[in-house]
């Protein structure tokens, strides 16, 4: 409801009364009147004039749960959705809410993140009021060894997401950024809580370059915001819905197979390895080649200089050419 208040009051030019909202979206007063406050406590500039009514000043460039929802489409994603000022790790709230009984579908959101986590042990970059800090948490029945493909799931919708509200054509860098003008925009963070052959939960930890303007000079030239490709500022509340929208029609084509095969041919025609040479690192190993794109177990297929595949499951991959490796 706060959301079709606050739909009703962007698309009135001049003071609604209470009693209009309410019979028009058919609620009673005392509620209208709690809604506005909690727009309010939102950051929504909200002026209210005795015998007038009310009136949207200044619609918020902050994220907001309300203007989210108006957005959604989706039956279970999202239909939850947790935003925060600030936390030390989206992820981590994620874990203490799953922990706490939370839902499947659950989305935690926050404006800034003082502890954000990178792949690899690595700090993911979490200034206030520009980016996307956003967790999934979801509770999948499938196999704990299927659970890193959703890594890919994931990377498949926000580049939806991304399309569909600024028109920019990232690429996916396997199995885990997105990347524009060669430059990574999006990373993506997947943990799990799984017995031996029972997930509890998996987290999805997804960090989008929005409005980022400047980045620090360790990364500087490697990193990119979705305003620096296309030249305008990005309302995050329709990407982070617009992403849900995706996530959920995507993860319904992987789960009934718990595979990529209904999905490996999408995914490799936005592959920005494919049929490049490429280096990939895992814990012990280094292996170079030729990419020859995913197979439906979502491992990454290189083709050696003896001709032989080698199949990797995860690790660091360079691409000749992408973020300026060699
Ligand atoms: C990477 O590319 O190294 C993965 C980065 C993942 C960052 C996101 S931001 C939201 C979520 N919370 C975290 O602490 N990390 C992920």
């Amino acid at each position: 409801m706060k959301g079709k208040i606050l739909a009703f009051l962007k698309c009135s030019k001049d003071y609604v009364s209470g009693q209009e909202i309410s019979q028009k979206l058919n609620v009673s007063r005392t509620a209208v009147w709690k809604h506005i406050n909690n727009l309010r406590k939102e950051g929504y500039v909200i002026d209210a004039i005795k015998n007038k009514g009310y009136r949207l000043l200044m619609p918020t460039d902050r994220i907001s749960a309300a203007e989210i929802t108006q957005g959604l489409s989706t039956s279970e994603i999202g239909r939850r959705l947790v935003v925060l000022d600030e936390v030390d790790s989206t992820n981590n709230e994620a874990k203490r809410q799953a922990e706490c009984g939370a839902c499947s579908g659950t989305i935690i959101i926050s404006e800034k993140q003082t502890a954000g986590k990178g792949r690899r042990g690595r700090n993911w970059t979490s200034p206030k009021d520009c980016s996307v800090f956003m967790t999934v948490l979801l509770k999948p029945d499938m196999p704990p060894s299927r659970a890193s493909m959703l890594t890919l799931v994931a990377a498949m919708a926000v580049r939806h997401a991304v399309y569909e509200v600024s028109g920019v054509e990232a690429m996916i860098k396997w199995p885990n950024d997105l990347v524009c003008d060669g430059k990574k925009i999006c990373g993506i963070l997947t943990e799990m809580s799984a017995e031996m052959d029972y997930i509890n939960y998996v987290i999805i930890g997804i960090g989008i370059n929005v409005n980022m303007e400047e980045f620090p000079e360790e990364i500087a030239d490697k990193a990119s915001s979705l305003s620096l490709c296309c030249g305008k500022r990005l309302d995050r509340n329709r990407i982070i819905a617009s992403f849900c929208n995706a996530f959920e029609r995507v993860y319904a084509r992987f789960m009934p197979d718990c595979d990529m095969k209904n999905l490996m041919e999408e995914y490799n025609a936005v592959l920005v390895n494919l049929g490049k040479p490429v280096r990939v690192m895992d814990m012990e190993n280094v292996c170079e080649g030729i990419s020859e794109g995913i197979n439906e177990k979502g491992e990454l297929l290189v083709r050696k200089a003896d001709g032989t595949v080698e199949r990797i499951l995860s690790g660091e991959v360079s691409v000749r050419g992408v973020y300026g490796y060699v």
